[in-house]
């Protein structure tokens, strides 16, 4: 399952397979906290619509509940309106489902709150850095959430979704994140073996997200340097985290999944070696980090963004008794030989069962989903990582997530200066291993 590698993120809902549900009856919502006035609708508010945005609405929209989109949020109104007709293309046979009357289509910085009002359940999926407050918002609001990961691109991020998560389980929120191996039948039955002891005690594992990288969005005349940065945002560390916390989160949390664990610390190496210039920021094109667990099992992780460079995108599991290789989705003995393999034709599509699973509980009033809180701490593994990479330094977990590192703006405005400036030359400073300092 290759997910965003093989994922334009712009087409990506005409790549998305759908479920073909048939709407069945609409369950009566027992939950006090519905704001719907027609029995049996669930309201939904898209916020960030672009193309994970777009597809999950997509998903949402194609499950078995009456799942209506009533409000649509975004920062620029040219994604909005472009996302509003796909979704009208996406599902010709559920045009009833999207009601979003153009004065519930907000555009801007404070778009989200007005979206967010109006539904039952809300989507995040704007740049990852703006996650703690959309999230925040959201439970405040006493709505339902399926976010998309990673949840934070900082630690003071981090320890703001922590907080909310603690609030979502006080409410009995329900809280799906997109990290969908965790919806995915194979990696479900292969953790759930790990779980029973089929490959005994876990000593190592590795972790891939090795591939080309992904769109650019060069700059344009008339952007201020916020509205480049928003529109670039995968370049930049506020909004996006690099791209070990943007994809790399996958093959991490998936470890973390295996061990039932975070890592104590991290140390590692990277850098940008090919992928340079104006319109590429300040990320990183490659992180190879060491992570330890507390018992200490060393998970070695790497990922590139490298053209023309090997593709992988995977997780191994070394045991006392025997490996773990998700992508084949398979278990071997220590000598290769193949004791378990995954029947492929029974995989799902987990991004449909993301939403299949949590529009299903909610509808029934159950409280079955608190991902919110292990969703943080995989993302703070990937930060602990990319804090590693950048200071080429041993960084502590209890440290680093203790830190209180903010790097987002003080100011949301397309006028305000983002936290990072082009220099004279148009290019940004990057992180150098060994100058650059995490705790001064
Ligand atoms: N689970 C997966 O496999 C998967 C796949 C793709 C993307 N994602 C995640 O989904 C999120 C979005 O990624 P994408 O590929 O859709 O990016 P995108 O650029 O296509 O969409 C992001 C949208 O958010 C909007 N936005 C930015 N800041 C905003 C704000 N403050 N308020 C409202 N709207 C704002 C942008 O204008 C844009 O329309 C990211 O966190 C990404 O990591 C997950």
């Amino acid at each position: 399952m290759n997910n965003e590698k093989q994922t334009d993120r712009r087409n990506f809902i005409k790549n998305t397979s759908l479920v073909a549900g048939s709407i069945l009856a609409a369950p009566i919502l027992s939950r006090a906290n519905y704001f719907s006035g027609a029995p049996g609708v669930i309201k939904i508010a898209l916020i960030g619509c672009g193309g994970r945005g777009t597809g999950a609405a997509t998903q949402a929209l194609s499950t078995q509940q009456n799942v209506q989109l009533v409000a649509m949020a975004d920062a620029f109104k040219d994604r909005l309106d472009e996302s509003y007709n796909n979704l009208l293309e996406a599902l010709p046979d559920k045009k009833d489902r999207i009601q979003v009357k153009e004065e519930n289509k907000f555009v801007g910085f404070d778009a989200y709150k007005n979206a967010m009002a109006l539904a039952d359940v809300v989507i995040l999926a704007t740049p990852p850095g703006f996650r703690p407050i959309h999230f925040t918002e959201a439970i405040n609001q006493n709505k339902h959430v399926f976010m998309e990961k990673p949840v934070a691109t900082d630690p003071a991020g981090i320890q703001k979704v922590l907080a909310a998560a603690e609030q979502a389980k006080a409410k009995k929120l329900n809280v799906v994140v997109g990290l969908q191996r965790r919806y995915q039948s194979s990696y479900r039955d292969l953790m759930k073996r790990v779980e029973d002891g089929a490959i005994g005690d876990i000593t190592s594992a590795q972790a891939w997200w090795n591939n080309d990288g992904v769109w650019v969005h060069p700059r344009q005349a008339g952007w201020t340097e916020m509205e480049y940065q928003m529109r670039n945002w995968y370049y930049f560390v506020w909004l996006c985290g690099d791209h070990i916390t943007e994809q790399h989160i996958h093959n991490l949390d998936v470890i973390n999944w295996a061990k039932n664990a975070y890592p104590v610390s991290a140390q590692g190496m990277g850098g940008r070696e090919v992928r340079v210039g104006k319109d590429y920021g300040e990320i990183f094109d490659h992180h190879y980090v060491e992570f330890k667990y507390a018992d200490g099992t060393v998970l070695n992780s790497q990922c590139r963004h490298q053209k023309g460079t090997m593709s992988k995108v995977d997780e191994m599991l070394i045991g006392t008794k025997g490996k773990v290789f998700c992508d084949a989705a398979n278990i071997t003995d220590n000598k290769g030989k193949v004791i378990y393999q995954f029947d492929k034709a029974k995989e799902n599509q987990p991004y449909q069962n993301e939403h299949d699973e949590l529009f299903a509980a909610i509808a029934k009033g159950d409280y079955k989903f608190w991902d919110a809180e292990r969703g943080a701490k995989s993302t703070m593994t990937s930060i602990l990582g990319r804090m590693a990479t950048y200071s080429g330094q041993l960084v502590e977990w209890d440290k680093a997530i203790n830190s209180g590192i903010n790097i987002m703006p003080k100011t949301f405005a397309f006028d305000a200066m983002p936290p990072i400036k082009p220099e004279s030359n148009g290019m940004y400073a990057a992180a150098i291993p060994g100058v650059t300092k995490y705790f001064v």
